[in-house]
């Protein structure tokens, strides 16, 4: 691996030596990193390396197993820029919502705001509070460009008596709670999660995110972040059955563990409640070395080039883009009649992307070439017409 890094000239660079470790590469056009990103051949022996341990020390090994969930916990916080005792392991991005949800103490008089078109995850982690009193106040989002603002908009409108005041971490009449995704599933717009932050700090609420379709596509900050949660099958091309939920101190304050069991019987406050995937603890693991071999910065910007790549191929085809030029992440959608039946035509041509909502979903990472957009994009203009 240690030749990769050199190979590679950000952002126009070559990423061609890395390909080699992703054999579903050759041969097929694959953008669909949305759906789950590819896993290179360097995860699988991570894991495998967990299973021999087993076989060859069963519980003996324990306490490596445990230096490496908390290293690797450590090493999380310090990306996301959190503390470690923020962190807790999860099985999936909708584990961690439903936990933090349904953990929180939400007076009655409570309201979570969220967009409309929010990804299921999201809306079933709150649609069982709603009994408790809690009014969930979907935002109609018209215009793609404008979905932050319509956010904002929403949070600065939400009665004062529905702001908490956080200072000593007691509810007031109602807890406010903005609910987003980073980046929508559907339409690909990106959120500045570090403004929305502000605006909730300012306004007493908290701001709770779903972070799977951006998390190893662009950077992560969630200083101001209260309650976050992701996975890592896509962007951070991980495999599945391992997630994170990372909760601020102050939204720790206002929740009781909803799930309990030996690893918190004693402590409410602490959600970890069992233990963790240890064999995706290693493959996660092994994958953060590998992404660090070729550094995040890099990764982030040849995502972005790529990225700026597409948007001006769909604008010289005239396909017409949903997602904002400026607000983007690593998924791109194209508006179109027929998104199943031209997704099924892609996959004919050996080009594998998603039908989401009224377009067809094109999603590149790092490991792609400009070469592979432009070949999709005109298999797009070509079939779109039903040939
Ligand atoms: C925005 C978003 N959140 C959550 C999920 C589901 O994540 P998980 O399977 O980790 O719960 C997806 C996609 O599968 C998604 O696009």
């Amino acid at each position: 691996m240690g030749s990769l890094t050199s190979s590679v000239d950000a952002p126009l660079g070559d990423a061609r030596a890395l390909r080699s470790a992703f054999p579903h590469l050759h041969g097929r056009i694959y953008l669909d990193t949305a759906a789950a990103g590819l896993c290179w051949q360097g995860h699988g022996a991570a894991v495998a390396r967990f299973y021999d341990e087993v076989k060859s020390r069963g519980f003996d090994a324990r306490p490596q197993w445990l230096a490496q969930t908390q290293a690797l916990r450590a090493r999380l916080a310090a990306w996301l820029s959190v503390e470690p005792a923020d962190v807790v392991f999860v099985s999936n991005t909708t584990e961690g919502l439903n936990l933090a949800a349904h953990s929180l103490r939400l007076p009655p008089g409570s309201r979570v705001l969220m967009a409309a078109d929010e990804f299921p995850s999201l809306v079933g982690a709150w649609s069982r509070a709603r009994p408790a009193g809690v009014e969930l106040v979907p935002v109609p989002i018209g215009d793609e460009a404008a979905r932050e603002a319509a956010l904002l908009d929403a949070l600065l409108g939400a009665p004062p008596d529905t702001r908490h005041s956080s200072q000593d971490g007691q509810p007031g009449s109602g807890l406010c709670v903005l609910a987003v995704s980073q980046t929508h599933w559907s339409t690909g717009t990106t959120l500045d999660l570090p403004r929305l932050g502000r605006a909730c700090r300012e306004h007493g609420a908290l701001l709770m995110v779903d972070g799977m379709q951006a998390l190893g596509a662009v950077p992560t900050d969630l200083s101001l972040v209260d309650i976050y949660a992701a996975s890592f099958f896509k962007w951070m091309l991980s495999g599945f059955g391992i997630g994170v939920l990372v909760t601020s101190t102050r939204a720790r304050a206002l929740m009781d563990a909803a799930f309990r069991g030996y690893g918190n019987l004693d402590d409410p406050g602490q959600l970890q409640y069992a233990h963790v995937n240890i064999p995706a603890v290693y493959g996660l693991d092994a994958t953060l070395d590998f992404f660090e071999r070729i550094g995040w910065p890099l990764v982030h910007r040849r995502v972005q080039w790529l990225g700026g790549h597409l948007v001006d191929g769909a604008r010289r085809l005239g396909l017409p883009l949903v997602t904002p030029p400026t607000a983007r992440a690593g998924i791109f959608s194209l508006r179109c009649a027929d998104a199943d039946g031209l997704r099924e035509r892609l996959a004919a041509r050996g080009i594998s992307v998603s039908a989401r909502g009224d377009g067809i979903r094109i999603s590149p990472h790092y490991y792609n070439e400009p070469e592979e957009i432009d070949a999709c994009l005109a298999a797009l203009a070509e079939t779109a017409g039903g040939r």
